[in-house]
């Protein structure tokens, strides 16, 4: 599998892949500054936890580039990791990155030097994700059998990695193994990265792809044609209460309902040990639009409100395995979440 294009650095700005048009239109947009940058992270041009984290490890290269040298460039500096930081709340990888990159700039003063760290840093990060990637694929393809189908929420791959994904670098293995029949992908209301995501990554590699209401889901693990559910995460917390995209955590309790393994695919990088459970997880809220408008028309009343969680927690009691580089967490808890992490 050859990494997607999610995001490239050329010479001062980071190029990405601009995932709010597809499937329709494959463009790539420039973000040479800090507000570009931050609006593109808000907005969803580049978004899943390991792709925000490493475009705003990134940003902190434009951060240094673009502060005036002097007395005021470590405040401007750190300032411009405070816009990133408040972009979006709920994947760690965000907050994890951009703690390195603080940290790394801190260690190398000068506007040439802080560069050229930040700039390897940035780029290290993209290795290790994609290794990463390669090893999670393995050892996730490794608990499906022959003939497997599988289903997937949201977008866990290439378009939300370095190149490769999580969930779908498990399905993409398997694929290669010939042991996958089908992918079953939920379209993922309200911003339906299942449906224009999923489906484009999965379609372009010669996958078969099915996409379904999520509200189908249920009926779907029901009449047993589904192996393993499949998904990524946000944010791991310390007991291994697992976020993800709102819809996952219905999935799961259909998934338990039915006998029908469900597994969280993540890199050490998505696991947060400060946070003890899930119920500490601050879950993104997004804006009335997401739901008052489809495809430009209009869909609610203006009286009417909306609750629009983009995140939900999914209780590691109901996950069967968490799929990470240095292998599977069996029925997850604090001592194999913190085990694993002691080995990293
Ligand atoms: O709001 P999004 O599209 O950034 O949400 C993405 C997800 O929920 C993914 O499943 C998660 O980030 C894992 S990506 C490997």
């Amino acid at each position: 599998m050859v990494p997607l294009p999610t995001m490239q650095w050329l010479d001062g700005c980071l190029r990405l892949l601009d995932q709010r048009q597809l499937p329709s239109e494959e463009i790539f947009i420039d973000c040479g500054d800090i507000d570009s940058l931050a609006d593109a992270i808000k907005t969803l041009a580049v978004r899943g936890a390991p792709a925000i984290g490493i475009a705003a490890a990134f940003g902190a290269v434009i951060a240094a580039l673009t502060s005036d040298q002097g007395e005021e460039f470590d405040d401007a500096f750190h300032s411009k990791i405070d816009i990133l930081e408040g972009t979006r709340p709920t994947a760690v990888n965000l907050f994890h990155c951009l703690e390195i990159q603080r940290d790394i700039f801190r260690r190398n003063p000068g506007r040439e030097n802080a560069v050229r760290a930040l700039l390897e840093s940035a780029k290290g990060m993209v290795r290790s994700d994609l290794e990463a990637s390669r090893q999670m694929g393995c050892f996730g393809a490794d608990l499906l059998k022959s003939g497997s189908t599988v289903l997937t929420h949201c977008n866990a791959g290439g378009l939300a990695t370095a190149g490769l994904g999580t969930a779908l670098a498990v399905i993409y293995e398997a694929w290669d193994r010939n042991l996958l029949v089908k992918v079953y992908a939920d379209e993922t209301r309200p911003l339906l990265q299942g449906a224009r995501l999923t489906a484009w990554e999965l379609s372009r590699a010669g996958i078969p792809v099915d996409v379904l209401p999520d509200s189908a889901a249920a009926s779907l693990l029901r009449k047993g044609e589904v192996d393993a559910v499949i998904v990524g995460s946000d944010r791991i917390a310390a007991n291994g209460d697992a976020a993800n995209k709102i819809g996952t955590y219905p999935l799961a309790l259909a998934a338990s309902a039915h006998g029908v393994p469900f597994y969280v695919v993540a890199p050490l990088s998505t696991f947060d040990i400060s946070t003890p459970c899930g119920s500490e997880i601050e879950i993104e809220q997004r804006g009335r639009d997401e739901l008052a408008h489809l495809g430009g028309r209009k869909l609610l009343p203006a009286a009417a409100g909306v609750w629009n969680p983009a995140f939900d927690v999914t209780p590691a009691t109901l996950i069967t395995g968490i799929v990470c580089e240095k292998g599977v967490l069996f029925s997850p808890d604090t001592e194999s979440v913190h085990s694993v992490l002691g080995r990293s």
